[in-house]
């Protein structure tokens, strides 16, 4: 749909402020909706060729204000990954907190905050609510993608009630409202008015290494860095490129050049700011190559990703959460014990094991973050993770991969012992998870869901099933009802598990921003250390068939294999 470009409605209003009256000049624009403004797994995300349509950045800001009750004079907190688009952006969204009435936006230095910093900021400073652009691990550019998200006074991501609310207005909305245009300094760190709205321009790493410093002990990772250790983070020309350097290399005394591509570029330098063995190439070169470092990871686009590698190791998402449940007593923030864990369905059930041992709940949630607020604000949960390289805790409402990656070092430094051996050690006693996610990127969407409605037709009759030398336990399309708040979330996943603990998952992405993406996640269970060390998927390769036999993979797509393996 064509953005309109009808200027209407010129109001100027005066209000009283510093004791001198300041002429208000606020503008109503005419606009008229966009169809494709519904948020998906993490915000609206498209190419930025959609969003510099006339109004279509300023039709969903203003479509999440009107979906919000209370704000006026209140506090929102405002940043983003730095990609293309992303100060343009934070000019027209601090114009219009003014005209609809804000009090205050803490805003990070250049625009820039990560994820979970702007989710740490929201907590501490008692905000009402945050937006946060980004496109998280999608690439950037003018040809790249871009994304904004809202968050609440939690810090989380809005839960559903809200996303469909700012959806259904977005359908709706004929105007929104802008200040005119202003000078605003955001390089420096200082406050200014913008038409009677306090604006405070934040260093955007202060607090969130303030909250790290609580968690972990700092002096053990410290000496550990003294005595030899080396890492290196890969930043991958994002948002933790300043985190990193000032946390590891200032005040952890890591070595100079720990932090690899450490500057956060508005293109990411080219690459694809998604922290895993596809993507992060050079690291795992290096991670895999002679004199490896010891300790190797990487973050996204925006900073809430993270992957752990040890010297010619990885660690899979999955069994890192597993094993940061299983050290978390090590940690000072961590020392009093978890309420419980959460995972999304179609990470692997390694945790699960652990919160059993541990004597603590564990929750299987949809995939995407916002299912773990509501388990977290009522005190369930302390920890949580998915299997796209996702982990976190209750200390914000995001997922954090710095804090992942200090998680590691805490442990690191209190075992002082490989990263190898920590997770071997760790599956001879649980048990290990073989488990990989099989990604067809950018397929034709009715392709897709063509595939997934013949896999709903196979469902009723799948249980019971001899399928090669496994026979299905279990069939079905994932429903959750929140345990807390009580609202069901369905159609989430296609699951059939078999007899023995093997799973595979099925489902389409909702962060994808061409075509669609078909992700089969693949899983076993193996308790003997015996066979501990087979290619991972060697181990699967059983599973890797039936899953196509079952949905017809390359009779839909016609693609001969994934585009990424995970
Ligand atoms: C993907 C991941 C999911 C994650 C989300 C946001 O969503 O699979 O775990 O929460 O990105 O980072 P998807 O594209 O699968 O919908
Ligand atoms: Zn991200």
């Amino acid at each position: 749909m064509d953005g309109p470009v009808l200027q209407a409605g010129f109001i100027a209003s005066s209000i009283q402020h510093n004791k001198s009256f300041i002429i208000m000049s606020l503008q109503t624009i005419q606009t008229q909706a966009f169809s494709d403004q519904r948020p998906g797994t993490s915000g609206l995300r498209k190419k930025v060729q959609v969003f510099q349509q006339p109004h279509y950045l300023e039709n969903f800001v203003q479509s999440i204000f009107d979906s919000l009750e209370g704000f006026k004079g209140q506090t929102l907190v405002l940043g983003g990954d730095g990609r293309y688009g992303n100060l343009e952006a934070i000019h027209t969204i601090l114009r219009m907190a003014a005209a609809n009435g804000f009090g205050r936006v803490l805003v990070g230095r250049d625009g820039l905050l990560s994820t979970p910093a702007a989710s740490c900021v929201i907590r501490k400073y008692q905000a009402f609510g945050g937006i946060i652009l980004s496109a998280s691990h999608n690439p950037g550019g003018p040809d790249g993608d871009f994304g904004i998200k809202y968050n609440t006074g939690n810090g989380g991501p809005a839960p559903e009630r809200i996303t469909e609310a700012i959806y259904t207005r977005s359908q709706e909305i004929t105007e929104y409202h802008i200040t005119d245009d202003a000078e605003i300094a955001l390089d420096k760190i200082h406050n200014f008015q913008l038409e009677g709205m306090t604006v405070s321009v934040i260093d955007p790493v202060a607090d969130y290494a303030a909250l790290m410093a609580e968690l972990f002990d700092f002096d053990a990772i410290r000496t550990l860095f003294q005595s030899g250790f080396r890492m290196r983070f890969d930043a991958m020309h994002a948002i933790t490129g300043p985190y990193a350097k000032q946390i590891l290399e200032e005040q952890l005394a890591a070595p100079e050049g720990t932090v690899i591509n450490g500057v956060p570029l508005s293109d990411f330098g080219g690459g694809h700011p998604d922290p895993n063995l596809a993507y992060a190439k050079g690291l795992v070169a290096e991670m895999f190559g002679d004199d490896a470092p010891d300790f190797g990871a990487a973050s996204d686009g925006d900073g809430d990703r993270n992957m752990i590698l040890g010297s010619h190791f990885f660690v899979t998402p999955s069994d890192s959460l597993a094993l940061l449940t299983a050290n978390a007593i090590l940690v000072p923030g961590y020392s009093q014990g978890l309420a419980g864990v959460a995972r999304s369905m179609p990470t692997s059930a390694a945790v699960d094991r652990v919160a059993e041992k541990l004597e603590i709940e564990c929750f299987e949630t949809p995939t995407g973050w916002k299912f773990f607020g509501n388990l977290m604000d009522a005190g369930r949960v302390t920890l949580c993770g998915e299997e796209s390289f996702g982990t976190g805790s209750n200390h914000v409402r995001e997922k954090d991969g710095l804090w992942a990656v200090l998680f590691w070092l805490n442990i690191l430094a209190s075992h002082k012992k490989p990263v190898a051996e920590i997770v071997r050690d760790h599956w001879a006693f649980f048990g290990r998870n073989f488990y990989s996610r099989h990604d067809y990127e950018a397929v034709d969407a009715d392709a897709a869901h063509t595939l997934i409605s013949g896999l709903k037709a196979q469902l009723a009759e799948l249980p019971g099933r001899q399928l090669g030398e496994l026979r299905v336990a279990y069939a079905d399309d994932f429903g959750y009802t929140d345990p807390v708040d009580g609202s069901v979330s369905t159609g989430q996943g296609i699951r059939i598990g078999f007899e023995g603990g093997d799973r595979i998952v099925f489902r389409l992405s909702g962060t994808g921003t061409e075509g669609a993406t078909l992700r089969v996640y693949l899983e076993r269970f193996e308790s003997d250390p015996a066979r501990h060390d087979q290619d991972t998927q060697q181990a699967l390769s059983d599973l890797i068939t039936i899953a196509d036999e079952l949905a017809g993979i390359h009779r839909h797509t016609g693609r001969e294999a994934p585009s990424v393996i995970t």
